[in-house]
């Protein structure tokens, strides 16, 4: 694998093998992200974190990876205290911003700003959000989740539970999920599906998928319950949030009859899809999810920021 000064813009520019080289860099990387472990391969680095919507997690964990490795980061978090304000183009910021960094970790509210952001950039870009579009590293940490779960990514039941029209998670996972031949179960109000053009990518994938718009019968025999909030920020109709918010909650009375061994898993934040109850069953894993951002993170930055690799 050779990752070395390339973009992350979509999970489709990461093959399988990287994907698996990745969680295995990952996983050395643990130790690390604890702060039982030391590392200094950023060293000599500056992440540029250019976030023009809200972020915790995908910002702070980015933010933990590189201080933890010892480099350090040139921080955007509210997009009204910088001269995009005064009319500066998103392509001149990043322009002017990938002089001063060595990467730049971007998230924007549009789909396509970070592959606009691509071409602007003299430095690698990579996409923590944009718009409806696009999560890879979310991708990344979601699959590592499932494979500390289950020591595997092939051959799971994985149900998406929620809003797959605008969940850019669940864009970037499930192109993921086929790669690896596990099962993808759609689960969502008829309002939320996933959009055609998504299917048919996946279909030509090989993927092998199914809509199952009961959530009860789509858990049978799941291995992976994958829930997302309502994206309210991304309707442009409010009485179309209204009439969808709420139409779902993963509660311990739903997970009952579930497999043993059936792990909850959501992005976060959450705005009521999953009772505060789940948090204390062995299903719960959003918050070990949420943790494994971080070396993942270190991993990713590690390939990209690194010495180049003899015969990559
Ligand atoms: N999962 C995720 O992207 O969370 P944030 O929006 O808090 O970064």
């Amino acid at each position: 694998m050779s990752l070395h000064g390339r973009d992350l813009v979509s999970i489709r520019d990461l093959s399988r093998e990287e994907i698996e080289q990745l969680l295995a860099a990952a996983r050395k990387m643990i130790p690390v992200a604890e702060g039982s472990k030391t590392a200094s391969s950023l060293a000599d680095k500056i992440v540029a974190m250019a976030f023009f919507e809200p972020s915790t997690r995908t910002r702070l964990s980015f933010e933990a990876a590189v201080q933890r490795l010892g480099g350090r980061c040139l921080t955007i978090a509210d997009a009204g205290a910088t001269s995009m304000r005064k009319g500066e183009s998103l392509y001149d910021t990043i322009r002017m911003l990938s002089s001063y960094a060595d990467a730049i970790v971007l998230r924007h509210p549009n789909e396509g700003a970070a592959r606009l952001a691509a071409r602007a950039s003299e430095r690698p870009i990579v996409n923590a959000g944009d718009g409806a579009g696009q999560h890879p590293t979310q991708t990344l940490l979601d699959l590592a989740t499932m494979q500390e779960a289950f020591g595997t990514l092939t051959g799971l039941k994985v149900v998406l539970l929620g809003d797959l029209k605008y969940g850019r998670t669940v864009h970037s996972l499930a192109f993921a999920l086929a790669q690896f031949g596990s099962e993808i179960v759609l689960c969502s109000p008829p309002s939320l599906r996933l959009p055609d053009d998504h299917r048919e990518e996946l279909r030509r994938a090989g993927a092998r998928l199914s809509v199952e718009p009961d959530v009860r019968r789509a858990l049978a025999d799941a291995d992976v319950l994958y829930v997302t909030r309502i994206q309210k920020e991304r309707f442009s109709d409010e009485e179309e949030y209204h009439a969808v918010a709420g139409s779902y909650r993963v509660d311990n009375a739903l997970l009952a009859g579930t497999k043993p061994r059936l792990i909850v898993m959501h992005p976060l934040p959450r705005a009521g899809e999953i009772a505060p109850e789940v948090d204390e069953t062995p299903h719960a894993a959003y918050f070990r999810q949420a943790f494994l951002a971080v070396p993942v993170r270190m991993a990713l930055l590690n390939e990209i920021l690194g010495p180049t690799r003899r015969g990559g």
